[in-house]
C-alpha cells in the first residue's frame, strides 16, 4: 500500500467519523517560542487544548509535517543508526477537543488498523501507562485484545508532553509485531528491549493536564485525545520492509544518492550514510520551502548542522564537492503531490543548499588548517582545550563533532565539559543582550488599541506608572519610566513596525513618549517627563506624533506591495525572513540566493510604483483564518494569528494577515525608491527602501552630489558626467605608468653609474652599495640596470623601519660554484631578517635598516677573501 494511500483513507476514515480535516501547520510553530518545530500533530492545537481558543469543530483531523531535531524532541543522533528515526517526518493524528475521550479513541484507532489497513489483531500489541487500569480494561473491553497483549509502562514510555509546559497526559502506545524471526535475542520482548521487532505506531494521548512552569500538572478543562502515527513507519510495516528507509517515500531518494555516488545502499551499518543523506536532505528541503534561512542560532543553526552532519556522511560516500542540492529535486518528485511547497520552491532551495555546502567546505578547510596546528602541539593522549575548541566554534564555525573526530583520529581528547561551559556563556550573553525592555515589564491586563481610528485620545487616565520594574505613584520632571494604559492610540512595536512616539500631557505635567512596547497584551509607554509631574489615576490627554506615524504607514503598505512586487518578479516562493517598517525607512529581508540584477530592481519599483498611482484603495477586513487563507492571504510563520484574523488587502496586488497601520490608499505612500539590496548572509537578501518625502529627500541628495560633481568638472553637462569621469580616470592610469616607467629607467640608470665605477677584484666586478629604493621592487631595478656592467652585486635599501637586501651572482661568480642562496642568509641575519631565492638571485628582508652598514661592510669583506685572493 503506496504511503499516499494511507494518508488517504486517514483523513477519509476520520473525516467520516465526524473530524474536520485540517491542513499541515507550518513545521515552524506559529508564535510559539517555547518550540524550536512543530514536533507532533497536536502542536497547531495546543490554545484548542488548553481552553485559550475555540474552534468551530470539535474532532479533527490532519497530517502534520514534523521536525525531531534541537529542542525536546530530538532524534537527530538516532537518524540512520536505526530503521525508524527521522528528523523529518509526517505525522497521522486524529483529535479530540473535549468531545470523545478514552473508549472512542480506542475504538476509532482500531477501526483503522483493522478495517482501512487490513491488520490482523494477532500482530497488534498494546501499552498503557501503568497505573491506568482504565485504558487497560478499554483495551479488552472496546477492541478485546487479550490481557497477555497489553503491556503497563512507566512514565518514559506512556506519558506525553509537548515540551516542558503545555498539554499532556498519559499515553497509549500501538505496536506492531514483525515477527519472532527480528527477535533480538531469547529476552526480546515489548518493554524489555529496544529492538525493531516490536515497532511503535500509534500513540494516543489522553490529554488530562496542563504542565505550567513549575513542573505542576493542572487539569485541562476537558479530557482531550491527541493521537499521533508515524507514516513513514506504518508505511513500512504495510509494505512489507525492514525499515522506512525502503518505503516508496524514501527509496527513490536513495536510488537517486546511489546514482550520484555510484556506491550501492545496503540495509546495514554500511547503509547508514544514505539514510542519513536521505532524511536530512528532505528536512533541509522541507525547512527552507518554509523559509528557514541557514544561520549560527536557533531554527537556522539546527538546519545548518543537519546540513553538515549529511556532508559529513556524504564525504564518506566519497564526495568531496557540493552534492545535497542535487537531491532537491528527487525529494520533490516524491512529496511534491502533497507538499506543492517543495516543487514550487525548488529552484532557490537548490540554490540556497549549494551555496551552504560551498561554505561548509571552506570553513572546513579553514578551520582544519588551524585544527592541525592545535593538535601538533598536543601529544596522544592528551586533550585539547575546551576553549580551543571553542575558538573553532566560534570562528571558523567549526562543529564539536568534528573536532572530536580529528582529534580522536590522533588519540586526543577534547574538553567538552569547558567547551559546553563557553557555549552556555555565550549563549547567555546574547540572551541578555537581546532581553528588551518588554520582557522585563510586570504583568499586566490586555490593553485596548485605538490608534487604528485615532491618533489622539482624552481624558484616558493614567493606569499605572513605573520606573524600571517598580511601581510608583508619580513620575517628575527629569525621569524616565514606563506608563501603562487600558485604552491607547500608541501602536506598540510589532509586525516589524517599531513603536510610536509622541506626547503624554496631564494637569499637571508633559512628557514624551519615546517608544511603545507590548508585553502579552498590555501597551506600555516608555516616557520622559519634560515638565511637571504625572501621576497615577490622573486623566490624560495623548498624541500621536502624526508625522513619524504616517512614515510608518506608508512604510507599512509599501512593505506590502514591495513583497506582492517581489513576487511577481522573482517567483512566488520568495519568503520573508524579517522585515522593520520605520517612519524614515523600511527593510525588508527574504530568502533568495542570488543579488537581484538592476533590472530586477527596476521592475520591482515600477511594480511598486505603478500600484502607488493607481491610488488604490487598501481595505481591511476581519477574517477567520481559514477563510482568509482560502482567499490566499499571505500569512507568516513566527506569527501567531487566532481564528479571527486582520486581512490588509490591495485589490489586484497584495493580501497579508497583519496588525500593523496602513494608509487607507495606495496613492498616500508617494514615491517608493529602493535605496539598497544586499546579502544578509545565510541566503538572505535585504532591501532597504523609502516612501514619500523621505524619498524625495533621497532624490535630491543624489541631485546635490551631481551638482556639486559637475561645479567641480567645470561646467559638464549631466549626460557627458560619467564619460567625462572615466576619460580623467584612464588619463590618470596612463600618467602613473608613463611615471613609473620613467621612474623604472632612472633607477636602472642608477643601477649603471654604481656599476660602471666598480673596479674589478680579481677576476670580477663586483658592487656592493647601499641605494636610494624606496621598495624591494624599486631595489630590483637599480640591480636590473647595474646586471648589465658588473657580474656581481650586493644592494641593500632601507624603506622606513625595514631594509631589503638583493644577491646577485651572474654566471661567472656561479661558475665558480658559488650561490646567491647560500649568501643571503648569513647576510640578512645582520639586518633581523630572513631570505632565501635562487642561485642567481637571492633577496631577503629585515627590520634592523641602522645595521645596513654592517651588512655591507661583511658583503665587502667576503668579496674580496673571496676573488681577490683568487686574483
Ligand atoms: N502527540 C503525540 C506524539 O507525538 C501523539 O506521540
Amino acid at each position: 500500500m503506496q504511503a499516499a494511500v494511507i494518508r488517504q483513507k486517514f483523513l477519509r476514515f476520520f473525516e467520516d467519523h465526524g473530524h474536520q480535516v485540517v491542513p499541515s501547520a507550518p513545521i515552524v510553530p506559529a508564535g510559539d517560542p517555547t518550540l524550536l518545530f512543530t514536533a507532533a500533530g497536536m502542536v497547531q492545537f495546543k490554545d484548542v487544548f488548553l481552553g485559550l481558543e475555540q474552534r468551530s469543530y470539535r474532532r479533527a483531523v490532519s497530517v502534520q509535517k514534523c521536525m525531531r531535531a534541537g529542542g525536546k524532541h530530538n532524534d537527530l543522533d538516532q537518524v540512520g543508526v536505526t530503521a525508524r528515526h527521522q528528523t523529518f517526518f509526517e505525522m497521522l493524528g486524529n483529535f479530540s477537543f473535549g468531545d470523545y475521550f478514552k473508549e472512542e479513541a480506542i475504538r476509532l484507532a482500531w477501526g483503522f488498523l483493522l478495517g482501512e489497513l487490513g491488520l490482523s489483531p494477532d500482530v497488534l500489541w498494546v501499552t498503557v501507562f501503568e497505573t491506568d487500569d482504565e485504558a487497560y480494561q478499554l483495551w479488552q473491553e472496546v477492541a478485546g485484545v487479550s490481557p497477555d497483549r497489553i503491556v503497563r509502562l512507566g512514565a518514559h514510555d506512556n506519558f506525553w508532553a509537548m515540551g516542558d509546559t503545555g498539554p499532556c497526559g498519559p499515553c497509549s502506545e500501538i505496536y506492531v509485531d514483525r515477527g519472532p524471526e527480528h527477535a533480538c535475542g531469547p529476552h526480546c520482548g515489548l518493554g524489555q528491549c529496544e529492538c525493531d521487532r516490536f515497532t511503535e505506531i500509534w500513540n494516543l494521548v489522553f490529554m488530562q493536564y496542563d504542565r505550567d512552569a513549575e513542573g505542576e500538572l493542572m487539569p485541562l478543562p476537558r479530557p482531550s485525545i491527541d493521537t499521533g502515527m508515524g507514516l513513514d513507519r506504518v508505511a513500512a510495516y504495510m509494505q512489507g520492509v525492514d525499515s522506512n528507509f525502503e518505503t516508496d517515500l524514501f527509496r527513490p531518494i536513495i536510488a537517486a544518492i546511489e546514482k550520484l555516488s555510484g556506491a550501492s545502499y545496503a540495509p546495514g551499518p554500511e547503509g547508514m550514510p544514505f539514510r542519513v543523506i536521505a532524511d536530512h536532505i528532505r528536512a533541509i528541503t522541507f525547512l527552507l520551502a518554509e523559509g528557514v534561512s541557514f544561520s549560527n542560532e536557533g531554527r537556522g543553526y539546527v538546519m545548518r548542522r543537519i546540513l553538515r552532519r549529511a556532508m559529513r556522511f556524504g564525504m564518506m560516500l566519497g564526495f568531496e564537492e557540493p552534492f545535497l542540492y542535487q537531491l532537491v529535486p528527487q525529494v520533490g518528485r516524491v512529496m511534491g503531490e502533497a507538499y506543492p511547497e517543495v516543487v514550487n520552491g525548488e529552484d532557490s532551495i537548490q540554490a540556497l543548499v549549494q551555496q551552504e555546502e560551498q561554505r561548509f567546505l571552506s570553513t572546513l578547510s579553514a578551520g582544519l588548517r588551524v585544527l592541525e596546528q592545535k593538535l601538533e602541539e598536543i601529544p596522544a593522549g592528551g586533550v585539547l582545550s575546551g576553549a580551543d575548541a571553542f575558538q573553532l566554534y566560534d570562528t571558523f564555525g567549526f562543529p564539536l563533532d568534528l573536532t572530536r573526530d580529528a582529534a580522536l583520529e590522533r588519540g586526543i581528547g577534547v574538553d567538552e565539559a569547558a567547551f559546553d561551559q563557553l557555549m552556555a556563556e555565550q549563549r547567555e550573553r546574547a540572551r541578555q543582550n537581546r532581553a528588551r525592555m518588554a520582557e522585563l515589564l510586570p504583568e499586566q491586563a490586555a490593553s485596548e488599541f485605538l490608534g487604528y481610528e485615532t491618533l489622539v485620545l482624552n481624558d484616558e487616565p493614567l493606569q499605572a506608572l513605573y520606573v524600571e520594574r517598580d511601581p510608583v505613584t508619580r513620575l517628575e520632571a527629569g525621569m524616565s519610566g514606563i506608563v501603562y494604559l487600558a485604552r491607547t492610540p500608541f501602536y506598540p512595536e510589532g509586525g516589524g513596525q517599531v513603536g510610536d512616539v509622541g506626547l503624554m500631557t496631564s494637569e499637571t505635567g508633559k512628557a514624551r513618549v519615546v517608544d511603545t512596547v507590548k508585553s502579552g497584551s498590555a501597551i506600555y509607554h516608555l516616557v520622559e517627563v519634560d515638565e511637571g509631574f504625572l501621576a497615577q489615576g490622573q486623566p490624560t490627554y495623548l498624541r500621536v506624533d502624526e508625522d513619524r506615524r504616517h512614515g510608518a504607514m506608508r512604510n507599512h503598505t509599501g512593505t506590502h506591495l514591495l513583497h506582492a512586487a517581489l513576487r511577481d518578479v522573482l517567483g512566488q516562493e520568495v519568503h520573508q525572513t524579517g522585515s522593520l517598517v520605520a517612519p524614515d525607512r523600511l527593510r525588508f529581508d527574504f530568502a533568495y540566493p542570488k543579488a537581484l540584477t538592476a533590472e530586477q530592481i527596476e521592475a520591482i519599483e515600477d511594480l511598486v510604483n505603478r500600484w502607488v498611482l493607481a491610488d488604490i484603495p487598501v481595505s481591511i477586513d476581519f477574517l477567520s483564518k481559514d477563510e482568509a487563507l482560502k482567499r490566499g492571504a499571505l500569512a507568516f510563520f513566527g506569527d501567531k494569528y487566532g481564528e479571527t484574523v486582520r486581512v490588509i488587502t490591495v485589490p489586484g496586488a497584495s493580501q497579508e494577515l497583519c496588525g500593523g497601520t496602513h494608509c487607507s490608499r495606495t496613492g498616500q505612500i508617494g514615491l517608493f525608491a529602493i535605496v539598497e539590496e544586499a546579502s544578509v548572509g545565510g541566503g538572505s537578501r535585504r532591501i532597504e527602501a523609502v516612501t514619500g518625502m523621505n524619498a524625495l529627500r533621497a532624490f535630491r541628495r543624489q541631485r546635490q552630489v551631481i551638482g556639486d560633481l559637475q561645479q567641480v568638472m567645470v561646467g559638464t553637462p549631466e549626460p557627458e558626467l560619467v564619460s567625462r569621469v572615466a576619460a580623467l580616470q584612464e588619463e590618470v592610469k596612463r600618467l602613473d605608468a608613463l611615471r613609473q616607467e620613467t621612474e623604472r629607467r632612472e633607477r636602472a640608470k642608477l643601477g649603471r653609474d654604481l656599476a660602471d665605477q666598480v673596479a674589478p677584484v680579481g677576476p670580477v666586478k663586483f658592487l656592493v652599495a647601499e641605494v636610494d629604493a624606496d621598495s624591494p621592487e624599486a631595489l630590483r631595478e637599480v640591480l636590473d640596470g647595474a646586471k648589465t656592467v658588473v657580474d656581481g652585486a650586493i644592494l641593500a635599501a632601507r624603506h622606513g623601519e625595514r631594509a631589503s637586501l638583493l644577491v646577485y651572482f651572474g654566471d661567472q661568480i656561479r661558475l665558480q660554484g658559488h650561490q646567491a642562496r647560500q649568501l643571503v642568509k648569513p647576510l640578512s641575519q645582520i639586518i633581523g631578517g630572513g631570505g632565501g631565492g635562487r642561485d642567481d638571485l637571492a633577496q631577503a628582508g629585515g627590520k634592523k635598516p641602522d645595521a645596513i652598514p654592517a651588512l655591507l661592510q661583511e658583503a665587502r669583506q667576503w668579496v674580496d677573501k673571496t676573488f681577490g685572493m683568487a686574483g
